[in-house]
Parts: structure tokens; sequence; C-alpha cells
């Protein structure tokens, strides 16, 4: 039985610049009922995601802002509850987009049932969901890696680097992570088992990145921008690949970054290209059947960061961008599933 009661997290208003507590507010309604061809999801699990920050602004964008008043857009792992959709039926389990609430609604379009004997469920928001599909295409498609190469990655204990470092390590590349902090680095060169991790924070992060790729660099995968961005630019080699996946670091500012220095884009036949996941949609099938057997196997390995509690999400989220996460960030709001 559904409780009587929906708690939620709304947007209340559009950060400028860095985003507080203040934008978000949690508040409660009466959980509600199914309509015909309709499902109603207990959130299992809510996941937090450096995008959110775009979808907090009204800045014209690849996807609709999240609407003010309205629960906070994100994808979820979730156990139907209810259902009036034959394609569905109570106890089964789904990811899809549920939000920052406890219960929601949905008409089945773009939910996915999972195989809770397959992996964990609460890996559909990591490893085996966007971020680690985002890795892999980006990786694989845009990066073009070969054996021999060194692809290095910002963000590289998190959801997307951990993947990018691994699977390069897969596909017979020298594999450097950049990560904020020694636990961090520790975690990526040991349990991770990159080549190397440099800590984007130390003073002599420059020296240390320069020394961890003695042939240059061939693929920066493109996480953060900003200041190491600036540092990995003068390293990339000769035909060097960028697959610009994200910028984080960014995200929040108010003046633009110096860019990146545009004659060596020219000089060095350098290419760069954005790209949102879902420009490789056609590749899912392929990407869960082998990041699913590389998790199986234990060749690759995922970290979550798990908080509890709905509560947390907002000031989790804040968290994340400061970098206080580390792995996948994750919201569990029930412990039993
Ligand atoms: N293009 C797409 O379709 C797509 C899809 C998914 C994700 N992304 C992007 O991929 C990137 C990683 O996402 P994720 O989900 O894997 O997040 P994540 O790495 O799990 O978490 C964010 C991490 O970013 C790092 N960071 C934050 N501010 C930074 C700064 N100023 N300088 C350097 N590092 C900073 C922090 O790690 P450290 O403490 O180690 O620095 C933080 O833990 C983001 O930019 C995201 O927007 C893009």
């Amino acid at each position: 039985m559904p409780a009587s009661v929906n708690r939620q997290i709304l947007l209340k208003s559009r950060p400028e610049g860095a985003p507080g507590l203040d934008n978000f507010e949690l508040t409660e309604s009466p959980t509600p009922e199914p309509g015909e061809g309709e499902v109603l999801m207990r959130i299992v699990y809510l996941s937090l995601d450096p995008y959110m920050r775009g979808r907090m602004s009204a800045a014209k964008s690849y996807a609709t802002p999240a609407a003010i008043g309205q629960p906070m857009v994100g994808g979820t792992v979730a156990t139907i509850v209810e259902s009036r959709n034959p394609k569905y039926s109570v106890g089964d389990i789904v990811v899809g987009n549920g939000g920052w609430q406890d219960y929601a609604l949905s008409n089945g379009s773009g939910l996915r049932k999972l195989d809770p004997t397959a992996a964990p469920v609460s890996t559909a928001l990591g490893v085996l969901g966007m971020p680690g599909m985002t890795a892999y295409a980006g990786l694989l498609e845009i990066g073009q890696p070969k054996p021999g190469e060194t692809v290095v990655v910002a963000a590289a204990s998190g959801a997307v680097g951990s993947v990018v470092g691994q699977i390069a390590k897969i596909k017979g590349c020298r594999a450097v992570g950049i990560a904020g902090g020694t636990e961090k680095c520790r975690f990526v060169a040991g349990e991770l088992g990159f080549h190397a991790c440099v800590d984007h924070r130390a003073g002599d992060f420059a020296k240390q990145l320069e020394a961890a790729c003695p042939k240059g660099i061939d693929i920066y995968f493109e996480n953060v921008g900003g200041a190491v961005q600036q540092t990995v630019w003068p390293l990339l080699n000769d035909f060097a690949r960028v697959p610009v996946c994200g910028l984080i670091a960014q995200y929040s500012a108010t003046t633009p970054m110096p860019g990146p220095d545009m004659v060596s884009v020219l000089r060095k036949r350098l290419l760069l290209r954005g790209f949102i996941v879902w420009d490789f949609a056609a590749r899912q099938a392929d990407f869960l059947r082998d990041v699913g057997q590389w998790v199986r196997n234990g060749s690759l390995k995922y970290r979550e960061d798990i908080v509890d509690g709905l509560e947390k999400a907002p000031a989790s989220f804040l968290g994340m961008l400061q970098g206080k996460n580390f792995g996948k960030m994750l919201v569990r709001l029930v412990t039993e599933a």
C-alpha cells in the first residue's frame, strides 16, 4: 500500500552562480492515483547528476529547464506499487525518470524493467545506466582508443570517469585519471587499476600530470573544463581526440572562463566534438552487453556514494558539485528493496 503522503523536492528558484539550499523546497502532497494506462512508482533510488545544475537554469540548452514549483527532474529506480498499465505489474522494478519525490506516476513511456538478479538495481543509474553509457559511447565512438595510447580523464573516481579509464585499460591504453584529493587518487589507481592518478588540487599538479603522461596525451575525455583543461591542453599530441562530455567546473560560472587555445586545435588537427549520451542510443544494447559482462566478471568495478533519505537530496547534490561525492551519487529512499 502506498503512503498517503508524497514528499517532493521542488525547484523553488533559479540560482545565480552556485546553487544553494534555498533554491529547493521540501513539500508534502497527497500521493497521486494512477489513471487508465498509468502506473504509480515508489522510488527506491534517485540519481543525482551534474546535468541537473543546467536544468535549474532557464538558459537555452539541449533540454527543457526544470519548472519552478515542480519536482526536480532526475533518473530513478522504482518499484511499481499500483498498475493500470498492462505492460507493468505490481512489484516490477523499473528505471525511469521519476524525479525528486517518494512516488511518481508514469504512463510507461521511458520506463525499462530491471532484472534484480542480473545486477544490483542501483547500477541502472550508474555503471549500467546513463553515466556508464556516456563513458562507453564517448570513449569508443569519439575517442577511438588504440592500444598503447594514453587516455586522460578527470573526475576519474566518478560515475563517468571511472568507467572511461577502465574501458581505456580494457582496450590496451594507458589510463591516467585526474581526481580531487589523495583518497580519490588512491582509489582510482589502486582499486580501479588506472596506470596513474593525479590530484588536481596538488600544488605541482601540472608537473605530476606531465610525469604521468611521458608520451603525451592521445585522448582527453573532457569531463570538467576549467583549470584542469588548461593544464591538460599543452600535453595533447598531434591528432589527439577530445570527447567533450562535460564542463562541471564551469556550470556555475558567472563570467566566461578563458577558452582553450584554439590555435592548437588548428595546428595539431585536433578533433573536438561535443555529444549528448542519447546521440548514441543505437549502441545501448552493445553497452549493456559489454559493460554488463565486464561488471559481472569483475574486470570493471564501480563505486556508489549512497545517502539515505529524500530530504538529503539537495545537500548531497550541492556537495557533488563541490566534489564531496565519492563515486556515483545516489539517494536511497527505501531500504528494503
Ligand atoms: N554529455 C553527456 O551526455 C553527459 C552525460 C553524463 C555526464 N556528463 C558530464 O560528465 C561529467 C562527470 O559526470 P558524473 O556524473 O560522472 O559526475 P561525478 O564525476 O560522479 O561527480 C562530479 C565530480 O566532478 C568533479 N569536479 C567538480 N568540480 C570540479 C572542478 N572545478 N574541477 C575539477 N573537477 C571537478 C568532482 O570530482 P573530483 O573531486 O575528483 O574533482 C566531482 O566529484 C560532468 O561534467 C557531467 O556533466 C555528460
